[in-house]
């Protein structure tokens, strides 16, 4: 038995922060951007949007696709690098906005690798008979710890989520392969706010709730590890990249993904990417190209995928994925989008959040009715 993917969905804001929006708050170019990194465009969740809600549409959409509700689900699992809040998880705060009274909810976090992660947890859960259907969303407001004073990494970032509803089967998730390494955890990293530099006036007026990164080391990481894991993962599914219809990497650099292509061997017309529209959404970027590529009919059932990913922990992993989802009859319409760089500016003056710093109050919106995983 094995764990396949019986539903899909995205979920993106409106809000389009274009290369010459960039130009206007930091000294930086679309020429270098684009150059560099492949990016165009990334979407900026606005002020009434948060990983949750943008969570909630995408899992909503995976799960009308599957033919099931949130009443089926045993296992929640959300991959995410910005939660809602500090504490409790995501994953129960999406739990929550669901209207999910049953089974259990966690986040996964392994920054940019967090899919990849939550999809070999809920394939472990599903084979080992804990559960039987799991929704796994990747999630995430990057915009909301992204420094828009720093070039060096404001200009990667963006919001989104996309999510994937797995069941058993026959084909489906074939083998992965997951690492990480802690002695590296500083070259990616959001300093304050946790337990080691709690939230003071000083690490607000420092700007250390933001993310910093050493991006050159970054950048030779992801390319060894992704390509690394991907042929461990291959070899534990008994396949070999002569087996693979279709690479979906982690959307971190055009040219991080281009690199490893070279190292895999695979022409780039065997590659997912859509960098150039949505940036790095860390773990929500694999999910959304796979859901794009399936609706625009890229993906056919019988091909396999080769799913990797690389991020903060560092941590990384691959998995290898036979497709059993039919196409869907026609794709989802283009949605309206809207300039961004006004949601920028106040997040950089403080006027986005003027009046609705108040924490909502304690609630009870329902009671469980039961239901373990
Ligand atoms: N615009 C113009 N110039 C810039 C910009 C910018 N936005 N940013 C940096 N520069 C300058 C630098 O100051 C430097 O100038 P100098 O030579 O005068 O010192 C020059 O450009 C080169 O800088 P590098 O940092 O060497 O540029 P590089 O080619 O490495 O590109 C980048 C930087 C895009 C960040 C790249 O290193 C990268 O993509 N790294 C990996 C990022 C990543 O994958 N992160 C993982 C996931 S994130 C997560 O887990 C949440």
């Amino acid at each position: 038995m094995r764990a396949e993917i019986v539903g899909l969905g995205v979920a993106v804001p409106a809000n389009v922060l274009t290369n010459a929006d960039l130009e206007t708050l930091v000294e930086t170019n679309d020429q270098w951007i684009t150059e560099r990194t492949g990016i165009k465009e990334r979407r900026i969740a606005g002020p009434d949007e948060s990983t949750s809600t943008l969570g909630k549409q995408a899992a909503l959409r995976a799960l009308d696709v599957a033919g099931l509700t949130v009443d089926d689900v045993d296992l929640l699992l959300v991959a995410t690098a910005t939660p809602d809040y500090p504490l409790p998880s995501a994953a129960c705060v999406l739990q929550g906005e669901l209207g999910m009274r049953r089974g259990a909810a966690m986040d996964i976090i392994a920054g940019c690798a967090g899919f990849v992660y939550a999809l070999t947890t809920a394939a472990t859960f599903i084979t080992g008979g804990m559960a039987e259907t799991v929704l796994v969303v990747g999630a995430e407001t990057l915009s909301r710890i992204a420094d828009y004073t720093d070039r060096s990494t404001c200009i990667l970032f963006g919001d989104g989520a996309g999510a994937a509803v797995l069941r058993a089967g026959e084909r489906g998730v074939r083998g992965s392969a997951l690492g990480s390494d802690g002695r590296r955890t500083r070259l990616l990293f959001t300093p304050a706010g946790g337990s080691r530099f709690p939230t003071t006036d000083r690490t607000v007026a420092d700007r250390h709730h933001f993310i910093i990164m050493e991006g050159r080391e970054v950048f030779k990481g992801a390319v060894t590890e992704m390509a690394a894991s991907s042929l461990t993962a291959l070899e534990r599914s008994g396949l070999t990249l002569a087996d693979v219809d279709l690479v979906i990497p982690h959307q971190a650099n055009q040219r991080i993904i281009e690199a490893t292509a070279r190292r895999l061997r695979t022409p780039m017309d065997h590659v997912v990417t859509n960098i150039a529209r949505y940036g790095n959404t860390s773990a929500a970027s694999i999910p959304i190209a796979i859901a794009e590529a399936w609706e625009q009919r890229r993906i056919q059932p019988g091909q396999t995928l080769l799913l990797t990913a690389f991020g903060a922990g560092l941590a990384w992993g691959s998995a290898v994925v036979e497709w059993t989802l039919p196409s869907p009859a026609r794709p989802s319409p283009e949605e309206p989008t809207q300039p961004a760089l006004p949601i920028i500016r106040a997040m950089l003056d403080g006027s986005l959040w003027a009046g609705r710093e108040k924490v909502p109050p304690i609630a009870v919106t329902g009671v469980g009715t039961g239901g373990v995983v």
